[in-house]
């Protein structure tokens, strides 16, 4: 009987077969250990001499990585085994022999050789749990959204114009010279959709030309963008409290062999899926970051000559970290000054120099997760930004009215996947967490 390997635990002492390949071979004498994989999982064909023909001994010894194969055994519980069982081997087919030696042999390869054959590491034991994690992930997005009753709201990739800034841009010429811009955020058009619809959101690719390279740019990676009418920005805080725990739980309840695979600690994820996330705003935050500077108690990775925030000047990647470390779980920095912040975000009421918005930083290091805010929905006032930022208004016309028709207060953020799946992996960068990444310095395969 063909059986997965993620489902042996119901065939214990059965004949059974499965479909994959060696991902790696050990032993001596009598005894030859196969590693297999079926896309699954992983498991051990043990093969005894006297368990088999002579001919499968022997093909067996010579089974060389990657050679695709169908192994017919007997299941065994072995507790020494990370699944908890393995295959007592009794036949061996060749499906195919690898045409030339396999590249990723099992010694340490570099990480520059490691993404150039991306499409054969993807095979191998860490970049596959991770994918898997990404995999849970994104389908909890969905559960969780549509449980809630939003819909799934498609904005296009190209756009007539910038949405987070024109720095990181990618311009692409049309037909006629034309220019179009590939999509840095869905933001403008799920705030359409939420007028039509109320709760949306959209889940898709998103491009920025991020000219330097750091562990947690990508030039394109996965965004999810809800949008809610009548939702105001402390709203908005509990949405994304109850979204991102709600990802951590499933991840830890699905994912288990997965996260040990990647050795994740997963103690320190326990603490996120029961929501609770901590508030603070940017000036509190700016006392947090001077004090920790002041007393020398900096995480790892932060640089010993790293400044204090002058007020009105942006966070960098290092005082996000000293905030995020001061915490167990997420963090949402509140109430920024509205000058370093999108043209798009409503000022708060008391005090109009601070926007209506949020971050959210993970901690351990990963750095800010989801940007979020209330939006404009006074017609004058956007349009004012709008000049203020020196953007063009004739692209932002069907933009500007939302606000002329019923227009009311919604609220909104962005999440970035790779971000959150790095950190619930607890990997280092974020290109081990997407298929095929695609970085300054890295468009193939
Ligand atoms: O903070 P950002 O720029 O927010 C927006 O785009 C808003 N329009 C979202 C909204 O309110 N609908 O980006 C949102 C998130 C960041 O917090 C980060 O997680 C991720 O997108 N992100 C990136 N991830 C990987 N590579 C990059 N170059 C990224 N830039 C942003
Ligand atoms: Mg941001």
């Amino acid at each position: 009987m063909r059986v997965f390997i993620n489902e042996i635990g119901q065939h214990a002492d059965q004949e059974v077969t499965i479909q994959g390949w060696l991902s790696d071979k050990s032993g001596k004498g009598k005894l030859q250990f196969l590693k297999l994989r079926d896309g699954t999982g992983f498991i051990q064909g043990t093969v005894f001499v006297s368990d088999v023909s002579e001919e499968t001994f022997e093909l067996a010894k010579r089974l060389p990585q990657e050679c695709s194969l169908e192994v017919t055994g007997i299941v065994r519980a072995d507790a020494r085994a990370p699944s908890g069982f393995e295959i007592s081997v009794r036949e061996i087919k060749v499906v195919a022999l690898p045409t030339e030696e396999y590249p990723i042999t099992p010694k340490e390869h570099g990480t520059e050789f490691l993404l150039d054959h991306r499409h054969l590491h993807l095979r191998h034991r860490k970049p596959w749990a991770a994918l898997r994690v990404r995999d849970t992930i994104k389908a909890a997005i969905n559960d969780f959204f549509h449980s809630r009753g939003f819909i799934q709201f498609d904005s296009p990739f190209f756009m007539p114009t910038a949405v987070e800034g024109t720095t990181n841009l990618f311009e692409i010429s049309l037909f006629d010279e034309e220019k179009a811009y590939l999509s840095q955020s869905g933001q403008l058009y799920a705030e359409a959709g939420a007028m039509a619809h109320g709760k949306v959101y959209t889940f898709g690719p998103t491009f920025r030309a991020e000219k330097s390279k750091t562990r947690r740019h990508l030039l394109e990676f996965w965004m999810i963008e809800p949008e809610v009418a009548y939702n105001d920005w402390q709203d908005n805080m509990r949405l994304q409290e109850d979204f991102v725990s709600y990802l951590v739980g499933r991840a830890l309840e699905e994912r288990k062999t997965e996260l040990e695979m990647l050795e994740r600690d997963v103690s320190k994820l326990e603490p996120s899926a029961a929501g609770n996330f901590p508030r603070i705003s940017y000036t509190d935050a700016i006392d947090l970051i001077a004090k920790a500077i002041a007393a020398g108690n900096l995480p790892e990775n932060v640089p010993a000559d790293t400044q204090p925030v002058v007020w009105g000047d942006d966070f960098g990647a290092p005082h996000e970290t000293i905030v995020g470390a001061h915490f167990d779980r997420p963090v949402m920095i509140h109430s920024y000054p509205a000058a370093i912040k999108a043209f798009y975000m409503q000022p708060q009421a008391h005090d109009p120099r601070l926007a209506a918005c949020n971050d959210m930083i993970a901690p351990e290091g990963y750095g800010e997760i989801i940007g979020g805010s209330e939006r404009i929905h006074d017609y004058d006032l956007l349009k004012k930004r709008i000049l203020e930022h020196e953007l063009p208004l004739e692209p932002f016309d069907w933009y500007l009215d939302l606000r002329k028709y019923g227009s009311v207060p919604h609220s909104g953020f962005g999440l970035g996947l790779e971000r959150t799946v790095a950190w619930i992996c607890g990997v280092p960068h974020l290109r081990e967490v997407i298929p095929f990444p695609r970085m300054l310095t890295r468009m193939k395969p």
